[in-house]
């Protein structure tokens, strides 16, 4: 076992040196307070590796993201999204039969209680999808209490395309349309948003396609901000409906799963402003601006985020196998040029991520705008849901309770409080 050598106060401290299955090297800190007294001071835990996990593999510096070992752009390519649901949760591909076995059950657990359709009637039809996500989800664990996990997965990954459909009816004022069990999961979830009663909906091969790769390229991201939280909340023994609820609403920020919502709005904004694509990235990069490029940039990846680059090809092949343009689009690919090309992205690493060109497929498919994140949530789920389950599933697993440096008021007395405000407490 390799070591790291650190000198504190004049006192030198050896602390182990971990080697993860790609040569990656992390500093061994579990012992370093009790050894030293001291802890580490990392905001944003950029330089923090808060688990082992061997779930999915990122290079930022290469551009690699891999699932199980399975690079992202095979599965792209080949698998569908309940096959890279069960590569995640499981761990390998499923065989015909297991793959068989595990479509059976999440067709047999799309529907949700029918008392949970009146949870429906207390939103306003204003309500963001996401809150309404958020609340199900969590509010699921009142229907199923009992611990079995692996049910529960099931209940969940299906459930949740069924109750964020129903989030959209509920916002345009159409009647719930019901999941049918002849139909594989995203043809499902397509019928149940954009069936009408009296009139059926026909899901094409090509919409299909670009829903399991939307679905598949958002699966998983090994410790992101709303998979931390799901790891963090979990880690206190919460259940899962509880875990991921919080996951999905940390997912919801714009610095986070939000920005594929604000990437569209910001590209109609620069439409409709009659101003250069040039002058909003000027703007971004004045920092007293307040805006940002959205869909730009990544703590990771500091090269191409691999997601961004397939979306960007299948934006083109959708569009076109849809017989459809998006001038969107145009504006979006302008963007990226000129910031590609400008000093300010190209010192500080900033390239598209997964949410630059996200949008425009989603919007292709008929999805709208205020759905986009609940998507994004629809596809990190297994994603989430593994992660959980290998933390719950390794007996090593602590409460998740970070330490902080104080640098607030020394000791005083109440006494020191002026005697005029004491006495108004009194
Ligand atoms: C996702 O972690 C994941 O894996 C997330 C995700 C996943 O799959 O789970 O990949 C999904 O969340 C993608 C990111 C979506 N968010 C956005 O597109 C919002 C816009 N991007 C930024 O807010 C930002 O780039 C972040 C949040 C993505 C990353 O933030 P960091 O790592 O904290 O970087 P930073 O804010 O410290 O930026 C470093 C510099 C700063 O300039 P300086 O202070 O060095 O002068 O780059 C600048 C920033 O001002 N910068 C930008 C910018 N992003 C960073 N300037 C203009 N436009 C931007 N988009």
């Amino acid at each position: 076992m390799s070591t790291a050598t650190l000198l504190l106060k004049g006192k030198e401290y050896e602390l182990p040196v971990m080697e993860g299955s790609e040569g990656e090297t992390a500093i061994d800190i579990t012992s370093l307070r009790a050894k030293t007294g001291a802890v580490t001071f990392d905001p944003g835990y950029g330089n923090t590796g808060s688990c082992a996990s061997a779930i999915t593999f990122i290079d930022g510096e290469k551009g690699i993201l891999r699932y199980r070992g399975y690079p992202i752009e095979e599965l792209a390519k080949s698998a569908t999204f309940v096959e890279v649901c069960y590569l995640l949760i499981h761990g390998n591909m499923p065989s015909i039969p297991e793959l068989d076995a595990f479509n059976e059950k999440l067709t047999r657990h799309s529907l949700i209680h029918e008392d949970m359709k009146k949870f429906f009637e207390g939103f306003p039809p204003s309500a963001h999808p996401m809150a309404i996500l958020s609340a199900m989800i969590a509010s699921l664990s009142a229907y199923y209490p009992e611990n079995d996990n692996e049910l529960n997965i099931i209940r969940l990954l299906s459930k949740a395309k069924t109750i964020a459909a129903f989030s959209y009816k509920k916002s345009i004022g159409q009647p719930f349309i019901y999941p049918r069990n002849d139909l594989s999961y995203t043809q499902n979830f397509m019928h149940m948003m954009f069936a009408v009663p009296a009139e059926g909906y026909k899901v094409t091969a090509a919409i299909d396609r670009a829903l399991n790769l939307l679905l598949i390229l958002h699966a998983d991201h090994e410790q992101n901000c709303s998979t931390s939280t799901v790891r963090m909340v979990g880690s206190s023994g919460a259940n899962l409906f509880a875990s991921i609820s919080a996951g999905i609403c940390a997912l919801w920020g714009p610095l986070h799963g939000g920005a594929n919502q604000q990437v569209i709005e910001m590209l109609q904004q620069i439409r409709e402003s009659g101003q250069s694509a040039k002058t909003f990235v000027e703007r971004a990069k004045q920092k007293d601006s307040g805006f940002k490029l959205m869909g730009f940039g990544h703590r990771v990846y500091k090269n191409f985020d691999p997601r961004a680059t397939i979306l960007k090809r299948a934006a083109d092949d959708v569009l076109s196998a849809l017989g459809k343009r998006d001038p969107l689009l145009q504006t979006a690919t302008e963007l990226e040029q000129i910031a590609l090309s400008d000093p300010y992205f190209i010192e500080r690493k900033l390239y598209p991520n997964v949410d630059f060109y996200s949008g425009i497929l989603y919007r292709a498919m008929g999805i709208p705008t205020n759905m986009f994140t609940v998507m994004f949530a629809l596809g990190r789920l297994p994603g989430w849901i593994a992660q959980w389950k290998e933390m719950v599933d390794d007996d090593k697993t602590r409460i998740n309770r970070p330490r902080q440096v104080y640098v607030g008021s020394k000791v005083r007395e109440l006494s020191e409080v002026d005697e005029a405000l004491a006495l108004t407490i009194a």
